[in-house]
């Protein structure tokens, strides 16, 4: 993998945005600040959590932000993608957070691209209810017209799939509900939401809106029909159940009639043209036909009930959290989407993409990325509009169920005493972005 490490990275197109990500919940602690959300009721439940942890406190960004973006301004990206917290905006003086915070990043030269919604769902709302659609646009309009003069691009959900399966089908995540298939509605009203939002962000006056979705090739566990059938309905759930709906307008075969509501109305509203599109990738899945037992795989149970099972990816590294590191499925994943989407597939963006291992001289984080940056160029080469690429995450944060154990940031955070302290990593990449100036 690492054949072309310590040869520059290839030139990117004029214009590429460079950036680092991160969320709210993973990162702003102060929740005694803002109304609950489904994560704080989640992760109050014992077992829930890997390590017990909580995000009561996280990076407490809510009360070191400047220190950050003086981290983000010295590391010298373009671009900050954060995530606006709902239940923040929805309490007294939550949305000046996020109007200091605009106004520090555009003072240091880096521009904001918020996400609207990144998995902390005001506890009060249930994305089972259609209701929870609307109430999302509102919110979209407050928060468009307050920092609508200063944020340009905006983002309106992050990986609608993982809450959908990880929170609402397998439980693994808030509100950890084990719905299986009649999960499906909650995928539906996401993509309700985010049309509804695309609207009222349009209405405000925004011209560059995308959202971010997790994709990744999946892989079948041999040529055997069963294993590629079970590959296929996989896939159709990962890269097809939100793309296709958002792209073409339609839901994958079948799916749409497990839809609650006037899907055929709604699919105009969902399809709304898009300014670009994010892309969250981290690997490939090998998946094979189901193994009548449920599979305990990269933290997670895939319940025998489900029509296929996760195998492991042989003979590449993988990260601490037992990822395989498979660089060459990012140009895989992109020229793909660019043959089944064609014209409908508006200009991409790589809204995520990183690693966590442990320790400060983190090689093993800048060969993961400068793999990927490479992987990112052929597909770039092979025709794929690609503007831009954000790495997951510029500090060490909350990684959900597994707490504080997973490590993805540029900067290492100590959680006892807050000190920030850039990894190897986070000076390799302020190298690469001053090479592509
Ligand atoms: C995807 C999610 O958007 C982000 O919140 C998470 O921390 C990373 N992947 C790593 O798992």
């Amino acid at each position: 993998m690492a054949s072309d490490a310590g040869n520059p990275i290839p030139r990117f197109p004029a214009g590429f945005v460079w950036g680092v990500s991160t969320s709210a919940h993973q990162i702003e602690g102060a929740v005694d600040e803002r109304e609950p959300s489904v994560w704080d009721a989640f992760t109050a439940e014992p077992g829930r959590v890997k390590d017990g942890s909580t995000a009561a406190v996280a990076c407490d960004h809510y009360h070191r932000y400047r220190e950050d973006v003086a981290l983000l301004a010295d590391l010298g990206v373009d671009a900050y993608r954060f995530s606006i917290s709902w239940p923040r905006v929805r309490s007294t003086g939550g949305l000046d957070f996020y109007d200091r915070l605009v106004d520090e990043l555009l003072a240091a030269g880096v521009r904001p691209v918020p996400t609207l919604f990144h998995w902390d769902l005001p506890v009060a709302l249930d994305w089972l209810e259609r209701d929870t659609a609307s109430r999302f646009a509102e919110y979209v309009s407050v928060v468009a017209e307050r920092l609508g003069d200063r944020v340009k691009k905006w983002i309106t959900l992050n990986e609608p799939a993982e809450h959908t399966l990880l929170g609402h089908a397998l439980g693994a995540h808030a509100p950890g509900r084990q719905l299986l298939f009649d999960a499906l509605p909650v995928a539906h009203h996401q993509l309700l939401a985010h049309g509804l939002a695309v609207r009222a962000l349009r209405a405000s006056g925004a011209t560059d809106i995308g959202i971010a979705n997790s994709h990744g090739p999946t892989w079948p566990a041999s040529e055997e029909s069963a294993d590629l059938e079970a590959a296929g309905f996989y896939d159709l759930l990962l890269n097809r159940l939100f793309a296709d709906p958002l792209l073409l307008g339609q839901y994958p075969e079948g799916l749409g009639e497990l839809m609650p509501g006037d899907v055929e109305s709604d699919l105009k509203v969902i399809a709304e043209p898009l300014d670009w599109y994010g892309v969250n990738y981290y690997a490939p899945t090998r998946v094979g036909a189901p193994q009548g037992e449920d599979i305990e795989f990269g933290g997670l149970t895939i319940p025998a009930e489900l029509p296929f099972s996760v195998r492991q990816i042989e003979g590449v590294p993988v990260t601490d959290f037992g990822w395989p590191v498979v660089p060459e499925g990012l140009t895989e994943l992109l020229t793909g989407f660019h043959e089944r989407y064609g014209d409908r597939l508006p200009p991409v963006v790589i809204t995520e993409n990183g690693c966590s291992y442990p320790g400060l001289d983190d090689q093993d984080r800048i060969a993961y990325l400068d793999g990927h940056l490479r992987a990112l160029h052929k597909a770039v080469k092979a025709g794929v509009d690609v503007r831009g690429y954000f790495v997951w995450s510029l500090l060490d944060n909350f990684e959900w169920a597994e707490g504080y154990e997973r490590r993805f940031g540029l900067v290492h955070v100590d959680f006892d005493t807050q000190q920030r302290t850039p990894k190897s990593s986070y000076g390799w990449f302020r190298g690469v972005l001053r090479a592509q100036r």
